[in-house]
């Protein structure tokens, strides 16, 4: 199947590969166990089954648009940093190899329970080359030295980066709001007033906001940001989804629509004391969430509902919620 982008814009010369089974789900998400979001009008678009193998959730969407930029540009390596308990690393590992790119990851310390561990262990098994520093700042300062690591045969790596939010990743988060408002559409769910996410590198958030707008739909983005390591707020995201505008402007789209940081919201609320760090309220949500059969993380998801929750009575419903989580 075409992607909804290259039915919208039939001239686009933006290359996509399909890596997972859409539409993902919607429906009512009731009986969570959490009584503020039995008062909310709330939805869920269930990305977690989203992929092949290995692993799902929102960094496959990203990379069906990253994985055939990349062949286009003849690079062998995609070089891309994370935390060490980085899904988007393990993806890009994962799906890059079964299209013949090799990873190289500069990871960074985060704190470390059973999730990371656990991520670890996959990172491990999954074919990247990982190269673990304790801070930031000591990744920033070993860049050359990577760049050199992940040069293949004269080719220089092509750099991602966190989280694959570049304005080809975030395509990926495009086209997913084009598929909601096909199921809109259909009468799969009523139009939502809100869409919530949690930000992490930012492309899922900007990338709903200029697809939402692609398709007329009034819904506006609540990004519930769980990244203090870079700036994230509404003019850091509204630029990514400009950035992304343009590059489907630059490859034959019309009419799209510009967007600014009036057209999202963009709050910390939910963070905590850092990234990487459950909160309270992002473990209870894990926890209720798996007693109604869904498995959530404390680092992103569980945040975002925990800000669903928090904000009950006071978000314009219906809204719908996005489980971007997927652990196979
Ligand atoms: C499960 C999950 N949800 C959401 C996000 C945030 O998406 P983005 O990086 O596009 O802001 C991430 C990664 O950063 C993630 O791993």
């Amino acid at each position: 199947m075409a992607s909804y982008l290259a039915e919208r814009f039939p001239g686009l010369t933006l290359p996509h590969v399909r890596l997972g089974n859409g539409p993902t789900p919607v429906h009512r998400l009731e009986g969570v166990g959490v009584p503020e979001l039995d008062e909310v009008d709330l939805w869920i678009k269930d990305e977690s089954g989203y992929g092949g193998g290995g692993w799902g959730g929102n960094k496959v969407r990203k990379l069906e648009w990253l994985i055939p930029e990349a062949q286009r540009r003849g690079v062998r390596t995609l070089l891309t940093v994370g935390g060490i308990g980085t899904h988007w690393g393990l993806a890009c590992a994962l799906y890059g190899r079964e299209h013949g790119l090799s990873t190289v990851l500069g990871l960074v310390d985060q704190p470390v329970d059973d999730h990371v561990r656990g991520q670890l262990a996959r990172l491990a098994a999954s074919g990247a080359e990982l190269h673990r520093f304790r801070t930031a700042r000591r990744l920033r300062l070993a860049a050359p030295w990577l760049v050199v690591r992940g040069t293949s045969h004269g080719r220089l790596p092509w750099y991602l980066p966190a989280g694959g939010s570049n304005p080809h990743g975030t395509l990926g988060y495009v086209e997913t709001a084009l598929e909601v408002a096909a199921q809109v559409a259909a009468g799969e769910l009523p139009e939502p007033a809100t869409v919530v996410v949690p930000v992490g590198s930012g492309g899922t958030a900007a990338g709903l906001v200029l697809g939402l707008r692609l398709a007329g739909l009034r819904t506006r983005v609540l990004g519930a940001v769980v990244n203090d390591a870079f700036r994230l707020d509404a003019p850091v995201l509204a630029r990514l989804a400009r950035r992304t505008a343009d590059l489907l402007r630059d490859h034959g789209a019309q009419d799209v629509p510009t967007i600014g940081s009036g057209d999202l919201v963009a709050r910390s609320d939910w963070l905590g004391t850092t990234y990487g760090d459950p909160t309270p309220a992002s473990t209870r949500m894990v926890a209720a969430a798996a007693g109604a059969g869904l498995e959530l993380e404390p680092v992103y998801t569980g945040k975002a509902l925990a800000a669903v929750a928090d904000l009950a009575g006071e978000l314009p419903g219906p809204v719908l919620w996005l489980n971007t989580h997927g652990p196979r």
